[in-house]
């Protein structure tokens, strides 16, 4: 198992946003985390990033026990991170914003990385020179997933990534999620509402419902009443 949540509790003051949340991400899959808005999605990645304590319950990532650990260290210790919105520094240049991910993975081998990151996305070798802030959203997603890259990563956390992007680009972002997930072997953790694509790119699904994991396994056995239930289509 790459990633394992077991019973976690969150609060935002008091008020309790996560419950008794198990979830489980197995090494080489694709798994999506579905729900509504507000739910507990992006809360639930913020949690497994450390960027936000939890009052109960306990983070597994392989064998390391993370919900001891900073998150500095989650980050630099193989786990990529694309926050919802993307988060991409406007004013600095594609190549600028590139290097903030090399300053945790220095030297031959963060260069390395760097040239692996635009192999996958040929678009941003021609825009490097670019600022963030001048490229198209599907761009910048790009370049965000790019940045997460260079860490090389083996677990991949994506917080929807489609969020807001033309729909011509959405299927590109698809195809590479799922050319990262089963020809580079990269375990994907994906918060994504739009079921069609999740359907296509992920293999299994957690469903969220007020903090609370309520459905969940193999993507083929997703089936419609539950979808009524508990997503928005
Ligand atoms: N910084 C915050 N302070 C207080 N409540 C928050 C904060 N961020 C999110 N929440 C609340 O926590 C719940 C889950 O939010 P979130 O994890 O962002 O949902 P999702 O990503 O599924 O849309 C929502 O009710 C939201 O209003
Ligand atoms: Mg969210």
């Amino acid at each position: 198992m790459m990633l394992r949540l077991e019973g976690v509790d969150q609060y935002y003051g008091e008020s309790q946003a996560l419950w008794d949340l198990s979830l489980e991400v197995p090494t080489g899959s694709c798994t999506c985390l579905m729900g509504r808005n507000g739910v507990g999605k992006t809360t639930t990645l913020k949690c497994i990033m450390g960027l936000l304590p939890i009052a109960r319950g306990e983070i597994r990532f392989g064998d390391r026990l993370l919900s001891r650990e900073s998150a500095e260290s989650r980050a630099r210790g193989g786990i990529g991170y694309v926050p919802q919105g993307r988060d991409v520094f406007p004013l600095l240049t594609v190549d600028e914003n590139l290097r903030t991910g090399l300053s945790v993975n220095g030297g031959a081998r963060g260069r390395r990385a760097y040239e692996r990151a635009l192999d996958l996305f040929p678009v941003l070798r021609d825009m490097l020179r670019r600022r963030g802030g001048d490229l198209s959203g599907g761009q910048q997603q790009q370049l965000a997933v790019a940045r997460a890259l260079i860490l090389e990563p083996s677990l991949l956390i994506l917080d929807e990534p489609t969020e807001g992007i033309q729909p011509n680009i959405v299927q590109e972002i698809g195809d590479t999620i799922m050319r990262l997930n089963r020809e580079m072997k990269m375990t994907v953790l994906l918060v994504e509402q739009k079921l069609p694509l999740a359907r296509r790119v992920a293999d299994r699904f957690t469903i969220l419902d007020k903090g609370r994991a309520v459905a969940g396994g193999p993507m083929n056995g997703l089936d419609d009443e539950v979808v009524r239930q508990f997503l928005t289509v």
